[in-house]
């Protein structure tokens, strides 16, 4: 039984999420896989900062942030380190960092990740600015200080695409990669195809609370390119950034292009696609029109999917959620399994 004092920077939706998963499957996660987690501290640059080395009760903490909207009243040996404080000085063995993202210089991400791969503290991560920007980087401080770091959940959420990428389909020979790994996008033009109007779809969209803070990052493809960057970088051994994309949102999509597609059995989806040339990965995000038969034609509203092409077994196509609080959430258990089977 391996127990593991875990510390949240950033407790948002998803650091919410995961707690209460840890408040609702601590016992089946001990009983099914050996491994016990103690919530030790959070900082949060709203809610406020708390360190417990016996650990918080996670439910506690959800009740005090539901009923208060703080963590500042919930009893605790200390209070008010600041998140890298934090990092450094709780006795913690795994940092999980979700403060929010910024895919132009990812931090304050990657000072908190580097803080605690240098400290020798597992990382697990569901923020795609510092895996975009610095994977390789910061998988190399990782390794020198025999750590590792889990980014599941940058990429199609909990749906673990990255790791079956990693660990079931990178020795088949991952030639061409294609997805739909914005659900902004594909939730605006599923209502688009329903005949909704763009504006109303994406005020949609934002009310399901799928889009990024600035929905131009969703509709200009920005994030799905982030996200491209990652899976290049991390499945296809590539060292490309976002300017390597060649990119193109969904704004110059008309509702007319939309009802001809339809017409000709056919449907537009925001694909972003990898491919492995001679001269290295090309990388693009842009609309493209799909027969009804592709595999990712049929994928509506919110729902992500991506198409493996792989020399050994063809196509593997794999469809789930790709945002949500638990479907975030459950990344960060995930990979903090991942890690420990290792352990073994
Ligand atoms: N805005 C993102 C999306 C959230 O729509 O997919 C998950 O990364």
């Amino acid at each position: 039984m391996h127990e593991y004092r875990m510390a949240i920077i950033g407790f948002g939706n998803v650091g919410q999420g995961l707690a209460q998963i840890l408040a609702e499957r601590s016992e089946l996660i001990r009983k099914e896989f050996g491994l016990g987690v103690r919530i030790v501290a959070v900082s949060d640059v709203k809610l406020g900062s708390i360190y417990q080395p016996q650990g918080f009760d996670p439910a506690v903490l959800l009740a005090y942030v539901g009923a208060r909207g703080t963590l500042a009243e919930v009893p605790a040996k200390v209070r008010g380190w600041d998140s890298l404080r934090t990092i450094r000085e709780t006795e913690s063995d795994v940092v999980v960092e979700l403060s929010p993202t910024d895919l132009k210089t990812g931090e304050p991400a990657v000072g908190h990740i580097r803080a605690a791969l240098e400290s020798g503290k597992h990382v697990l991560t569901t923020n795609k600015g510092p895996i975009a920007l610095q994977y390789r980087a910061l998988k190399k401080i990782a390794e020198a200080h025999g750590v590792e770091i889990g980014v599941e959940g940058t990429v199609m959420s909990g749906t673990p695409a990255l790791r079956m990428g990693m660990e079931y389909l990178k020795g088949a020979g991952i030639v061409r990669i294609q997805g739909i790994i914005n659900g902004t996008t594909n939730y605006i033009l599923t209502r688009m195809q329903d005949g909704k109007p763009y504006i109303e779809a994406l005020a949609e969209a934002q009310a399901k609370g799928y889009a990024e803070a600035d929905p131009i990052g969703d509709v200009e493809g920005y994030d799905a390119a982030g996200k491209l960057v990652i899976l290049a970088n991390v499945l296809m051994d590539a060292s490309i950034g976002l300017i390597d994309v060649e990119r193109e949102g969904i704004t110059g999509l008309m509702r007319e292009d939309i009802c001809e597609a339809e017409e000709g059995g056919d449907v537009w989806k925001l694909i972003a696609g990898l491919e492995r040339k001679p001269d290295g990965v090309k990388a693009r995000v842009r609309p493209e029109r799909l027969p009804r038969s592709h595999p990712l034609a049929s994928v509506r509203g919110a729902t992500n999917a991506i198409t493996y092409t792989t020399e050994l077994l063809g196509d593997v196509t794999l469809i789930g959620p790709g945002a949500g609080r638990l479907e975030t959430g459950y990344a960060i258990l995930c990979d903090l399994l991942a890690i420990d089977r290792r352990k073994v």
